[in-house]
């Protein structure tokens, strides 16, 4: 168990379903590109680590499993990292040829501006019975073929440099053939960019709205759009891909996706069916088609900032309603050094550059603290653990938490960081003496909960 009741009484919260939240009319935008698509918006989001990796094809020492990245809790039951954990129900379930799912899912991660632990994301999938089209005569991917031309077209510049698969970086599956892995990928790219389509069409209305302040994201009024197609590697899809669009001069990640693994689908015991698969996270679309500068302002309950939002009006740019001081707060200490035995089952990262700890004995009394206090330790120091205890203690005061210096002294071979915290409410000033308390807090809890010995 590694979840903090603060995540866990977020779970109620739902905003993708809120009346005229952005992320809800971000949703449906989505969907309303998805004509008879079957939609699942309420799922709940405990599951068990078998939905939420092994039936997806992750390995057993997949990153992602680590306590350091997912919330856990008890070892077979995690919040969900992602919506594909539902993808095996939703196809055994086998109720229609196309579904959405939209939902909160939940990561242990840095925090700044667009990264919050619990988003939203939005998986979909479109699959057809090889048999079914087969009886009638007609291949399937023929079928397939008219079923991409039922799908707006558009006129903008899309790159996409690569066949639909490459035997070594990208490959086709086996059961599947040359034709309909062509014929099921032009139907899944022409499905997505659609989507993306309609999406930057409803932010260009939206940027001629008349007050922009100067650090919101906008969209370039001259710069027609542009997408490109990427290779990708998921675990769950073969041949897969990411979509970016061109945005403010960068190239943007926007979904990922692909051709879905047949033992997927052969395990949730539709072997006859083949398709694919597409995940996209919310936020990031809804920050750009609204222009919203940080993604703590999702949890706003503060009308000035829900009632800029409504959905049966054209998108407007969100205006922020003010932009109160920042206060930066440094804080620095030494890594607490592991014992050997205890440094297995981490995630992965190298333990500290030490030959033995500094008290000379295997386990220091931080180390025992640490081991008591229990959620946060049994692996190395892992820098989410800073962003939780940061979240934890200034829940959405803290804007920005990173590092700004780190080093080993040459003959302990202690490790040092310096992490700088970012106090800033999106709603008032915050008092000195309010912010003084927190980051007093911050190094209390850095110390009780991972060991480590401020400088
Ligand atoms: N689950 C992936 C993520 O969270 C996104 C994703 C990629 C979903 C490819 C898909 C897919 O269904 O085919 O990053």
């Amino acid at each position: 168990m590694n979840t903090p009741s603060t995540i866990l009484s977020a779970i109620p919260r739902r905003l993708h379903m809120q009346p005229n939240h952005p992320l809800t009319i971000t949703r449906q935008l989505i969907e309303s590109r998805f004509p008879g698509y079957e939609t699942h918006n309420t799922l709940f989001p405990i599951v068990t680590t078998r939905q939420n990796f092994d039936s997806l094809g992750f390995p057993p020492d997949h990153v992602g499993r680590s306590r350091t990245d997912t919330y856990y809790l008890n070892k077979d039951t995690v919040l969900r990292t992602h919506t594909s954990a539902h993808q095996a129900d939703t196809f055994r379930a086998n109720e229609s040829e196309g579904w959405l799912i939209s939902s909160d899912v939940y990561r242990r991660d840095a925090v700044d501006r667009t990264h919050y632990p619990i988003f939203h994301q939005m998986e979909g999938a479109r699959t057809w019975s090889r048999a079914a089209v087969e009886k009638s005569g007609k291949s399937l991917a023929k079928l397939i073929y008219e079923d991409t031309e039922k799908i707006p077209k558009h006129n903008i510049d899309v790159q996409d440099p690569d066949t639909p698969f490459h035997a070594s970086r990208n490959p086709k599956q086996d059961p599947h053939s040359v034709e309909e892995v062509s014929a099921i990928a032009a139907h899944l790219k022409r499905s997505l960019e659609d989507v993306v389509v309609a999406i930057f069409a409803a932010a260009k209305t939206a940027s001629t709205s008349p007050s922009i302040s100067p650090d919101q994201p906008t969209p370039d009024d001259d710069e027609p759009l542009k997408m490109r197609w990427v290779e990708a590697y998921f675990p769950f899809t073969s041949p897969s891909w990411e979509l970016e669009v061109f945005w403010q001069g960068d190239w943007l990640e926007i979904l990922g996706c692909g051709i879905v693994q047949q033992a997927i689908l052969n395990n949730a015991s539709v072997p006859d069916r083949l398709g694919w698969a597409f995940g996209l996270g919310l936020e990031r679309i809804a920050m750009l088609l609204y222009g919203i500068p940080d993604i703590r302002l999702f949890w706003s309950t503060d009308a000035r900032f829900l009632t800029q939002f409504d959905a049966t009006a054209p998108i407007k740019r969100f205006v922020p309603f003010s932009k109160y001081p920042a206060c930066f707060k440094d804080v620095s200490f030494w890594v607490r050094s592991t014992p050997a035995s205890s440094a297995a089952g981490g995630a992965g990262i190298p333990p500290p550059q030490v030959s033995s700890p500094a008290s000379g004995t295997a386990t220091t009394p931080a180390d025992a603290a640490a081991a008591a206090a229990g959620t946060l330790t049994g692996h190395d120091f892992h820098e989410n653990d800073v962003m939780e205890i940061a979240r934890e203690v200034g829940g959405d005061l803290v804007e920005d938490v990173r590092l700004v210096d780190e080093f080993t002294h040459p003959k302990t071979g202690r490790r040092s960081m310096c992490y700088r915290i970012n106090y800033r409410s999106l709603e008032r000033t915050l008092t000195n003496e309010e912010t003084n308390e927190l980051h007093e807090r911050l190094r209390c809890d850095l110390v009780d909960k991972l060991g480590v010995e401020l400088r």
